[in-house]
């Protein structure tokens, strides 16, 4: 009984992910990413999905396979990234933004290949869309969750950006501890809300960072109602 009413905590609602990196292009041939690899997002879908949820996955750059029969939405740029969360919006009850988003891109996107000329090479970047911050601006009933990864004063800057991106809750992760953060099957993270901190996980797989979540999320949406 217990076992079935866990399989159907998410049954009826819809959840949004996003995760991987966004690409920035520079010319035909070249892009700035970063190192993210996804896996956090993607554990967040399949548990989801397991729990219930009708599971979008917008996904950026990443060398590891989504999860099955979860819709996937491929992206690109922080731009398309926000353009397909966008599209999901109206309709989701949990939106997780798992994503690694680059902050700037080139300000130019060049048509033909950059050719090799003098000893340096500037490129002039220009700040991206805060597809979280503009969420937070739109949200009614929303439950919206961001990521913070930090490599120093992780409660102050994580609770900083859940207040400035209207979060409910927001998951920060010290990027220098070992198995925590990128490209790893583990993560430690601490759990923030408004009022503090809700939850602290050691070192734990993200599937069961992604259990956690998602149920105190169920269990904050039911208590809504
Ligand atoms: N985020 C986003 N759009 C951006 C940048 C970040 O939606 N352009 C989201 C991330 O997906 C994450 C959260 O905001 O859920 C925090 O990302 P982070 O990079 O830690 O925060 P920034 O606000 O970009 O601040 P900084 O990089 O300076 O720490
Ligand atoms: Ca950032």
């Amino acid at each position: 009984r217990e076992r079935n009413e866990q399989l159907s905590l998410l049954s009826g609602k819809k959840v949004v992910v996003t995760a991987g990196g966004t690409i920035e292009r520079i010319d035909p041939v070249r892009y700035i990413t970063n190192d993210s690899s996804g896996k956090m997002g993607f554990a967040i879908a399949a548990v989801a999905r397991d729990l219930g949820a009708d599971v979008t996955l917008v996904m950026g750059n990443t060398q590891v396979q989504p999860p099955a029969n979860v819709h996937v939405i491929p992206v690109q740029s922080a731009q398309d990234m926000y353009d397909a969360v966008a599209g999901e919006w109206d309709d989701a009850d949990i939106v997780v933004k798992a994503a690694a988003v680059a902050d700037y891109r080139p300000k130019e996107v060049y048509t033909e290949k950059i050719k090799k000329k003098g000893d340096t090479l500037s490129l002039e970047l220009i700040k991206n869309i805060d597809i979280l911050e503009t969420l937070g601006k739109q949200k009614s009933h929303q439950f919206l969750i961001g990521f913070a990864a930090e490599t120093n004063s992780l409660e102050m800057y994580a609770r900083e950006k859940l207040e400035r991106k209207n979060c409910d809750l927001i998951v920060a992760n010290d990027v220098t501890q070992a198995g925590a953060g990128f490209g790893t099957d583990t993560n430690a993270v601490h759990i923030y809300d408004r009022e503090g901190l809700v939850e602290e996980l050691q070192m734990v797989a993200k599937e069961e960072v992604a259990r956690r979540l998602l149920s105190i999320a169920a269990e904050r949406i039911a208590g809504r109602n």
